[in-house]
């Protein structure tokens, strides 16, 4: 399931805000070995480069496309191609950064904690994910794939983000190896010009897999039903445009 950098850059802007809200907490003045982690095309990397320098931080994706365009918007960064369900950095890291990817990654809350074990001492771990699977845009891409015929292609239920834990487990998780765990959830309104524009925002990231399932056969009229679905879960307001809700969760850990 391949991601499309071209896709993602649509609301670069929009996707871009909570990656710097979630720099703008990291306590770090200086760093000399920091990650990127799911770096995609590059947005997030280059706030990091903006405030650290081009030469202290590396950026890790698995997927080709999105890091061709990173190499190319930042020529002298240094990236690279891993799993982060696997990767390790090959010696202690004073930030690992990863905003928007670890939703995608299983377990990772066992992931997080072993990767606080590949922080120096005062090191710090910075995670955004979408906690957005009880929104009408991921209600809706539910209801359209067990809705139409489509549906027996779905029907092992495999291809859906798993809720994330509770904000207790990520404490529960990383305190013990921590000075400091803060934990918190920002709610963003984008307003958008209408329901295919959310269409198209959800194309980027949590609509891939469905719309992967659905087939070529299919793709044309899955898009159909889940954009009358989208059009009446988000009433337009009074200058037309609709309002997007997006819950995010936000941790930070600074290690002992
Ligand atoms: C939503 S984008 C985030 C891009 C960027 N960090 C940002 O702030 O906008 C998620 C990225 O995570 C990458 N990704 C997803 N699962 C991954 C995994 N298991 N290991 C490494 N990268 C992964 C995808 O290829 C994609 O580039």
């Amino acid at each position: 399931m391949a991601w499309s950098a071209h896709q993602y850059l649509k609301f670069e802007d929009e996707r871009t805000r909570p990656a710097r809200d979630l720099l703008a907490q990291v306590p770090l003045e200086r760093v000399l070995n920091g990650y990127d982690l799911g770096c995609g095309p590059g947005n997030s990397t280059e706030l990091l480069t903006d405030r650290y320098g081009v030469n202290v931080i590396t950026g890790i994706d698995s997927d080709d496309d999105m890091l061709e365009k990173a190499a190319d918007r930042l020529p002298n960064t240094r990236f690279g191609k891993a799993d982060l369900g696997k990767w390790r950095p090959s010696h202690p890291a004073d930030l690992l950064y990863a905003n928007a990817v670890f939703q995608w990654v299983q377990d990772h809350l066992a992931v997080l904690s072993q990767l606080m074990d590949q922080l120096e001492s005062g090191g710090v771990l910075a995670v955004q994910m979408p906690d957005n699977l009880e929104e009408p845009t991921h209600r809706a891409m539910r209801e359209t794939a067990a809705d139409g015929p489509w549906k027996n292609t779905f029907s092992d239920g495999g291809l859906h983000r798993k809720p994330l834990p509770a904000p207790s487990a990520y404490f529960e998780a990383l305190a013990p190896k921590s000075v400091r765990v803060d934990v918190w959830h920002t709610i963003y309104n984008h307003p958008m010009k209408d329901a295919e524009s959310i269409v198209e925002w959800v194309k980027g990231t949590g609509l891939r897999p469905y719309l992967a399932g659905a087939g070529e056969e299919h793709r044309e009229a899955f898009l159909a039903d889940y954009t009358r679905r989208i059009a009446a879960a988000y009433p337009p307001m009074a200058d037309g445009r609709l309002l997007l809700r997006f819950p995010r969760l936000f941790v930070m850990a600074v290690k002992k």
